[in-house]
Formats: structure tokens, C-alpha cells, sequence
């Protein structure tokens, strides 16, 4: 069992809608999920549309008249996931708590009588670091931090690392941290800029996944569902399933690293030579990829994954850019968006990347260390609304360019 915390004071930077959506994708994966929302403002629970009159408040406050076991109140979401509604009066926990001896374990006592009930339980926290908070990081094995791209704020995210760091000092609870960007734009050159800055200062703790603006993660919301019952192909959905499947091949890794070291504590003093063990790469293929090869939502969902995967091209983009450190191709092929899938990589200076795209006629453009190119060694090409050159590309069943 996995506690996560979706964590940053800042507002409106993607907490809530990670949190439903995060969930429900767990729960898509046979995951069995409970999602606390900690929000007085209840947007994870309107964003379900769930109304309650009972919350964390009736099972935490000791000035209620209506006092309940945490088990009464969690609701069922789309047959797929638990959640603990929120209301208004969560709010006023802060400052009920705020002269109590333990104020900082409240949640871990309330928490411990369901955890054996679920595979995750994430917390949905609110935009401030106060009692609520401190509460959901002391009781997490894990704080994901969504931070938005165009409206980033290091200074932010290093005051929240300060108060986990705090919390593993002080309350000597082992907290891990990770960064997760959310609503990338992928239409501003600015994101990109933001994103080799991200990369730099955050290295492995940064997801891998992305996740992009798309209006679908609005509507659904608005709707009162998680994306992938209200529209399951859109970007948003796909997104989200990403990062699912990302957090599942890091508890699988973290599992693979403990195992030998519970076997030593079990061996024999002189144990019989052996060859060394075979462990299983992880490797974090682009997201189209991922899309085919791992398991998929539903055995519809499945077929018509195959069945689009043999419409499929294997199309090579090239550039010569020695000495640059990123380069990506970004195009009409995939929104103009940016994922590791179409990341290039450096053989002597070459940088190539094989994309899989479907029969059709492409616009695109590299950007090299964060500035976008044409492509040299292609001579189709037209001016774009920004004022430079896009690249053209029809691929069909003899393409223009190299198949692999
Ligand atoms: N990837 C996205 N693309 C488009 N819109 C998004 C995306 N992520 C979030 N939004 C929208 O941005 C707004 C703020 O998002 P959200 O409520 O998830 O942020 P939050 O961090 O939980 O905010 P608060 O700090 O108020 O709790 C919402 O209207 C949400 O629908
Ligand atoms: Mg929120």
C-alpha cells in the first residue's frame, strides 16, 4: 500500500485534477484506490460530482455534533475508485487543530483503520501548507508536485522540498518527493525553455510524463468525471494513463531493488557461486508506444490499440546539431505537444528519433536546445503564422522519407 500526497501551495497549478484523474487511472489498472479530499474548497468531490454533507470534518473535528468512523463516508466513483468528500467545514480544522497535542498525526491515526483496504491512497491537498497538509506529507510515503509550466515558480516548489524536508527531520518520517509538470503548452517556445530548466534542476526526481493542456481535462471536470469516462482517447486521458503506468514501473522497480537485499538477510554465510541474476529492464519507451504495448483499459480498448498500430509508418527524423544537449521533433502529428517519444538521439553529432505515424500529411519542426528549426535537409516547407518555416512531410505506403 502507497500513500501519495499531490502537494504545492500554489493555486490552481493541477493538484485536483492529477488527483481524480491519477486515481481513476489506478483504478483502471485493477488498482484498488481511495482518494482523501483535503480541500475545504471540495473540487476533487464537485469534480465527481459528490456532494456530501458528511467529511473528513465529522471523523477529524472533536466539536462535532455528528461524529463519524472515516468507513461512513467514503463514496464510490464510477464503479472504479473510494473517495472521502470534502466540505466547507474542513476548513475550519485548521484552526480546531492548531493547539491539540498530535495535531500532526490526525490523519495517520484515521488512516491506518482503512489502508489495508487499498492498493493507493492519494490526497488531494489543499493550496496552502498548513496543518491539513503538513498532515497528508507526514502520513505519505510520497509527495507528487504538479508545477506548471507557464506559470512556474521555483521559489514555490523549494519552499514546499523545505517543509517535507522538515517533516522527515522533525517527525522522522521518510517522505519521497517528485516533480510532475502539468498543463504544458506545448504552442509556446516558453515551455520548452521551462522544460530544459525543470530537467536541470530536478533530474530523476521529474516524471517522465507529461502532462499537456487539453480543454477535455476542463469539460470532464466541469461534467463531474474523470477523463477517461468522459472522453477516453483524448490527450488528457492518455496522460493521465501514462503517468499511471510510470508510477507502476517505479513501485516495480523500488520492489526489484529491495528483494535482493531481504534474500541476503536470509542466505547462507558462504553461499554457492551464481551467475548474477537477470533483472528486468525498465525502460520508459515514448508514449505512443507505451500506448500499444502496455495493458489497456479495456479489451475494446486493446483491439483498436492493435488495430491502429499496424496502420502505423516507422518515420525517421534527422538533424545534424553537434554539440547540442536536447533535441525534439514536434509537429501536426501529435499536436505540436512534446514527450520523451519524440525526443532525438546523438550518435556523432547526428541526432535521429523513429516516430510511428499513420498514413497522412505532416507540418513539423525541430528544436534544438530550445530553439525551433526547420528542417535543413528538407526542401518542402511553408511559412507559418509565427513567421518562420514548418516543415512538410506526407508519409503513406512508400514514404517520402527513410523507413526504418
Ligand atoms: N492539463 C490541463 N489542461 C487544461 N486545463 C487544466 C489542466 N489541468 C488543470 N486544468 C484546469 O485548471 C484549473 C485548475 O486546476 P486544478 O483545480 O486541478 O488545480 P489545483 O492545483 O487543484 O487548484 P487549487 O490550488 O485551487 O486546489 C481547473 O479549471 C482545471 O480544470
Ligand atoms: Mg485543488
Amino acid at each position: 500500500m502507497k500513500i501519495i500526497s499531490i502537494a504545492n501551495q500554489k493555486g490552481g497549478c493541477g493538484k485536483t485534477t492529477t488527483a481524480i484523474n491519477l486515481a481513476s487511472a489506478l483504478g483502471l489498472n485493477k488498482k484498488k484506490v481511495l482518494l482523501i479530499d483535503l480541500d475545504a474548497q471540495a473540487h476533487a468531490s464537485l469534480g465527481l460530482d459528490i456532494e456530501s454533507q458528511d467529511s473528513l470534518y465529522n471523523v477529524i473535528s472533536n466539536l462535532t455534533p455528528r461524529k463519524l468512523k472515516i468507513e461512513n463516508i467514503i463514496k464510490r466513483v464510477e464503479d472504479t475508485f473510494d473517495i472521502v468528500p470534502s466540505n466547507i467545514l474542513v476548513g475550519t480544522l485548521e484552526q480546531e487543530l492548531a493547539d491539540e497535542i498530535g495535531r500532526e498525526l490526525k490523519l495517520l491515526e484515521i488512516i491506518k483503520t482503512i489502508s489495508d483496504q487499498y492498493d493507493y491512497i492519494l490526497i488531494d491537498c489543499p493550496p496552502s501548507l498548513g496543518i491539513l497538509t503538513i498532515n497528508a506529507i507526514r502520513v505519505s510515503d510520497e509527495v507528487i508536485i504538479p508545477v506548471e509550466t507557464s506559470r512556474f515558480s521555483l521559489q514555490g516548489v523549494d519552499h514546499l522540498m523545505d517543509i517535507i524536508t522538515l517533516v522527515r527531520e522533525r517527525l522522522d518520517h521518510e517522505v519521497k518527493c517528485r516533480v510532475l509538470i502539468t498543463m504544458f503548452d506545448s504552442r509556446l517556445r516558453h515551455s520548452f525553455a521551462m522544460l530544459e530548466t525543470f530537467k536541470e534542476k530536478f533530474e530523476t526526481l521529474l516524471f517522465d510524463t507529461i502532462v499537456h493542456i487539453n480543454v477535455k481535462l476542463k469539460e470532464s471536470a466541469v461534467c463531474g468525471q474523470p477523463v477517461a469516462f468522459f472522453d477516453k482517447y483524448s490527450r488528457g486521458s492518455k496522460d493521465y494513463y501514462t503517468l499511471a503506468k510510470e508510477l507502476l514501473l517505479i513501485e516495480k522497480q523500488e520492489k526489484e531493488e529491495e528483494a535482493p537485499k531481504e534474500e541476503e538477510a536470509y542466505s547462507e554465510p558462504e553461499p554457492a557461486p551464481q551467475e548474477a541474476p537477470q533483472t528486468e529492464e525498465i525502460v520508459l519507451e515514448p508514449t505512443r508506444e507505451k500506448m500499444t504495448s502496455l495493458e489497456p483499459f479495456s479489451e475494446k480498448m486493446q483491439e483498436t490499440v492493435a488495430r491502429e498500430a499496424q496502420e502505423f509508418f516507422t518515420t525517421r527524423f534527422a538533424i545534424d546539431a553537434p554539440g547540442a544537449k536536447s533535441v525534439y521533433v514536434t509537429g501536426s502529428f501529435n499536436d505540436w505537444s512534446l514527450d520523451d517519444g519524440c525526443r532525438l538521439k546523438e550518435t556523432d553529432g547526428q541526432w535521429e528519433v523513429y516516430i510511428p505515424l499513420k498514413a497522412g500529411f505532416y507540418k513539423y519542426q525541430f528544436i534544438v536546445d530550445g530553439v525551433w528549426k526547420e528542417d535543413p535537409n528538407n526542401s518542402r516547407r511553408e511559412r507559418n503564422s509565427f513567421g518562420d518555416i514548418n516543415s512538410l512531410i506526407e508519409v503513406n505506403a512508400e514514404p517520402a522519407l527513410e523507413e526504418k
